[in-house]
């Protein structure tokens, strides 16, 4: 997919993969950001570790790159909990879910990433192994078929996904806590920046770490993937300091504007002002025009140009809206829309 191949994506790629894990915070005080998220979760989990219960099923969801994957290794840290991780597309088989539920000890901690890509079968063994910790079973053929149920150790489920919107209503409602994942403020950015340049051994001005906190589009994993490029630039170019100067430098040639755009926003915004006369023009046509992927566009970058104001979703389709326009000072009119 062309986006993989992409700079400013916030999906994972490989090279992030390996140095992710060593700039992975453990624990929620290394955790920066999303303030009610962390304060919720850490009653809940001392409530639960009081009680020597297992932490009710939590789902968490939000673009990507914004820290699930790590918050939920924090929070089997927290309960001092086995962390067991799969997928829901790994999990092809009933049996195979069965399989790891059976296997799992009093009180670990379940992560199933992509949660919504559970096949319906599969699906369907989670509802009595989340509500009353038993997996049900038909056993026999025809009039002597009879239901068995085995109990399992209490646990809990960590699930995961961009799109909370495609979780069936069943899976969603046997979920205690539900939290939403928010793009991250230039400050808790900043933050972020220092801190894994402190662990990368990278030298950067704090003016340098604001700079491109700003173009990350609130996402953690874009902060740190232009840190490690930005580095590079300040090996070969800038004696090995990054510099608010270098760090501008290194975006421009990345065509990473002062906001963090890039060439696929621009596209995006560009056509629906320009084809579309500022919308609502629908996903999908939208989609089409720049050939890129539907979803895509849903999950990776309408959130931040809807967190700019620079679009809206509305019943007819995206619309463009003034912030826009202004960005790229063009004239807007207002009959438009
Ligand atoms: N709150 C945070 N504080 C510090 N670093 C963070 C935070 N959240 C995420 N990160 C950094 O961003 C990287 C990506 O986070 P993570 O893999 O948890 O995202 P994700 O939401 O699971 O993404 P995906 O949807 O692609 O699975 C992590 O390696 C971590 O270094
Ligand atoms: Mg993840």
């Amino acid at each position: 997919m062309e986006q993989n191949d992409r700079f400013i994506t916030s999906t994972k790629n490989l090279t992030d993969a390996e140095i992710e894990n060593s700039l992975r915070p453990t624990s929620f005080d290394e955790y920066i950001g999303q303030e009610k998220v962390k304060e919720s979760l850490s009653v809940y989990i001392k409530a639960a570790k009081s009680r020597k219960e297992s932490l009710d099923h939590v789902l968490l969801y939000g673009p990507p790159g914004l820290g699930k994957t790590t918050l939920s290794h924090i929070i089997a840290n927290e309960l001092g909990s086995q962390f067991k991780v799969t997928s829901g597309p790994a999990i092809e088989h009933a049996a195979d879910l069965a399989a790891i539920l059976t296997n799992l000890n009093q009180n670990d901690v379940l992560f199933i990433d992509e949660i919504h890509r559970l096949n319906k079968t599969v699906e369907e063994i989670l509802y009595p192994a989340m509500e009353d910790f038993a997996l049900d079973f038909i056993v026999g053929k025809g009039p002597s078929a009879r239901n068995m149920r085995l109990k399992i150790k209490p646990f809990t489920l960590i699930g995961a996904t961009t799109r909370a919107g495609m979780l069936t209503n069943p899976l969603r409602d046997r979920f205690g806590v539900i939290c939403r994942l928010e793009l991250y403020n230039t400050d808790e950015l900043a933050i972020i920046i220092n801190r894994s340049a402190s662990i990368l051994g990278v030298n950067i001005d704090n003016d340098a770490a604001i700079e491109i906190a700003k173009r990350s589009r609130g996402t953690p994993r874009i902060a740190n993937r232009l840190l490690k490029r930005v580095r590079d630039y300040a090996q070969v170019i800038g004696q090995g300091k990054v510099t608010k100067d270098l760090a501008n430098k290194t975006l421009q040639i990345m065509e990473i504007d002062e906001l963090g755009l890039d060439t696929i926003d621009r596209k995006i915004l560009n056509s629906i002002i320009s084809k579309f006369g500022g919308g609502p023009v629908g996903l999908d046509t939208l989609a089409a025009t720049i050939s890129e992927d539907a979803t895509t566009i849903e999950d990776v970058y309408e959130p931040y140009l809807l967190q700019l104001g620079f679009i809206s979703r509305t019943p007819r389709g995206r619309v463009a809206l003034e912030p826009a326009y202004k960005h790229f000072n063009l004239p807007y009119d207002k009959s438009n829309v």
